[in-house]
Formats: structure tokens, C-alpha cells, sequence
């Protein structure tokens, strides 16, 4: 899947994790597509790793059509675009809440939709939905930002089952805190002291091995797996524990 012959499109290619994952799959000899709106950004990506570009706001409901279409046949799409923001839910202002659920949701969504088709005639594909580990953990104060992570993460398990047999597969990549430029553009840093910030090269690196061994879900680092699987079993207690030492 990941090598000369695969188109691939990353979206939030301009920046953070796509950007790593971007020049990571080029080096691997695919035909990338990096997406976002910051065309500087994505001409820059360009330059270092030969990706095409092209630009599109995704919270657009016509911007995954004009991706998929200047982008041709695409074998590996890696949703990864995204956007947080962080304070009391009650507090946000509606037009937030709609840009969050647009970007880090609809527009997975739209992208996934238009490119099945596709991979199901050819009989070959590979979806990633870049998740969060608060989709999986109760984070206060990042309500709308987790309720999109944990949304993409049920829209990929659904979409696993539906294709399971027709050469498709579906991972979700599930980072804890990553050093990229995401906190100061929702304007609130990260002040915590665990997780500790990992870099986007290595969740680039574990996304590929994910496409590689078409594994359902995997987390950065993979510790993180164990706080998700206890909330999984025992969320009240998880959720006790995490406002206690969190
Ligand atoms: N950093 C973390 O700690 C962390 C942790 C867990 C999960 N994640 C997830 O990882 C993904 C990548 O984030 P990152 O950390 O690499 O942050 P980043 O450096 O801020 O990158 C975000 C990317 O999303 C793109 N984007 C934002 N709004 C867009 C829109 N309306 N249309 C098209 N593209 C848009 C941006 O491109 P333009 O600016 O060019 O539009 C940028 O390339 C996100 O989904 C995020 O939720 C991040």
C-alpha cells in the first residue's frame, strides 16, 4: 500500500503531524496530496518533499469534492486536518462549535464518502482518521473537541465492519500531546505535565506502521492505550481517578 503507484491524500498537510506524515510517504515513493488552507504552508511542505497541493477549507461542504477530484484515484486517504479549542462549553460561541464539528468531522466524513467508491471498485484502500486521546478520556473543558475525536473514531469502526472483505482497510490514530503548533492556535497552551509533548515525526511513523499492518487503532505513545482501555471497562472510576491525579 505505501510506496511507489499509491496516491495519497493527507489533509492538514500544511503543518504538524500531516506535514511529517506528508514528507514520511513521499520518501516511501507515493504520490502525496497535502490539503489546508494556508497555501504558503502547503507550497513550503511542497518544496521539501515534492508532494502536490491543494488548497480547500474543509468545514466547506463542496471542498472534499474539488480535493478528491485534482487528486485522481486515491488508495490511502489520511484525514488528519483538525482544529481544538479549549474553555467551558458553555461559553462557546455557536459558530465554534459548528467550525469544530465542520473540520475535524463532516469534513472526514465527506472525504471518506467520496473515496470508497473508488477503493471498493479497485478492491484496494486504506482509510486513517487521526483521533485523540480525548475521544477516548474525559478531558473538561474540550467537550465539543473530544465529542468529534470520539465521534470519528465510531464513524471508523462502523465504516471497518462495512468493508471488512473488499481489500479496504481503516485505522484510527489515536496521539496523546504532540509538539505542533495546534495549542497556540486554539489559544490555550498545554500546561499539564503528563503526557509528555511527543514529536509529529513519530506519529507519522506509527501511522504508516498502522497502514502497513492494517491495524485498527493505535496510540502515541502506546501507553496510552491502558487509561483508554480501563475507561473503556470502568469509566466512573477512570474518570474519578483522572479528576483526582489528572
Ligand atoms: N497536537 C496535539 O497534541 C494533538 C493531539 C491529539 C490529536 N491531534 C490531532 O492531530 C491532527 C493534526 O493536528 P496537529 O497537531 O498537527 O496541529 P496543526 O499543526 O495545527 O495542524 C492542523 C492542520 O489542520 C489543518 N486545518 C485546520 N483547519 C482546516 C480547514 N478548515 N480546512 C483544511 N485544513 C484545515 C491545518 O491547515 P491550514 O492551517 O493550512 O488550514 C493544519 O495543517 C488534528 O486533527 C488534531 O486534532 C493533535
Amino acid at each position: 500500500m505505501i510506496g511507489t503507484g499509491t496516491t495519497a491524500v493527507v489533509t492538514g498537510g500544511s503543518s504538524g503531524i500531516g506535514a511529517a506524515t506528508a514528507a514520511l510517504l513521499a520518501r516511501r515513493g507515493c504520490d502525496v496530496v497535502v490539503v489546508g488552507r494556508d497555501a504558503a504552508a502547503l507550497s513550503a511542505v511542497a518544496a521539501r518533499t515534492g508532494a502536490r497541493v491543494c488548497a480547500a477549507d474543509l468545514a466547506e461542504p463542496d471542498a472534499a469534492g474539488r480535493v478528491l477530484a485534482e487528486a485522481g484515484a486515491v488508495n490511502l486517504l489520511v484525514c488528519n486536518a483538525g482544529i481544538g479549542w479549549a474553555g467551558p462549553v458553555a461559553g462557546m460561541a455557536p459558530s465554534d462549535v459548528e467550525r469544530l464539528v465542520q473540520v475535524n468531522l463532516l469534513g472526514a466524513i465527506r472525504l471518506v464518502r467520496g473515496v470508497l467508491p473508488g477503493m471498493l471498485a479497485r478492491g484496494r484502500g486504506h482509510l486513517v482518521l487521526v483521533s485523540s486521546i480525548a475521544g477516548n478520556m474525559h478531558v473538561a473543558g474540550e467537550a465539543v473537541y473530544s465529542a468529534t475525536k470520539a465521534g470519528l473514531a465510531a464513524f471508523a469502526a462502523s465504516v471497518r465492519g462495512e468493508v471488512a472483505g473488499c481489500g479496504v482497510g481503516v485505522s484510527v490514530v489515536v496521539p496523546g500531546v504532540v509538539d505542533t503548533p495546534f495549542f497556540d492556535r486554539r489559544g490555550v497552551p498545554y500546561e499539564r505535565r503528563t503526557p509528555r509533548p511527543v514529536p509529529p515525526e513519530r506519529v507519522a511513523r506509527a501511522l504508516v506502521r498502522a497502514v502497513e499492518r492494517n491495524r485498527a487503532e493505535v496510540f502515541v505513545p502506546r501507553w496510552l492505550r491502558f487509561p483508554a482501555r480501563l475507561r473503556g471497562a470502568a469509566p466512573v472510576l477512570t474518570d474519578a481517578l483522572q479528576r483526582r491525579f489528572g
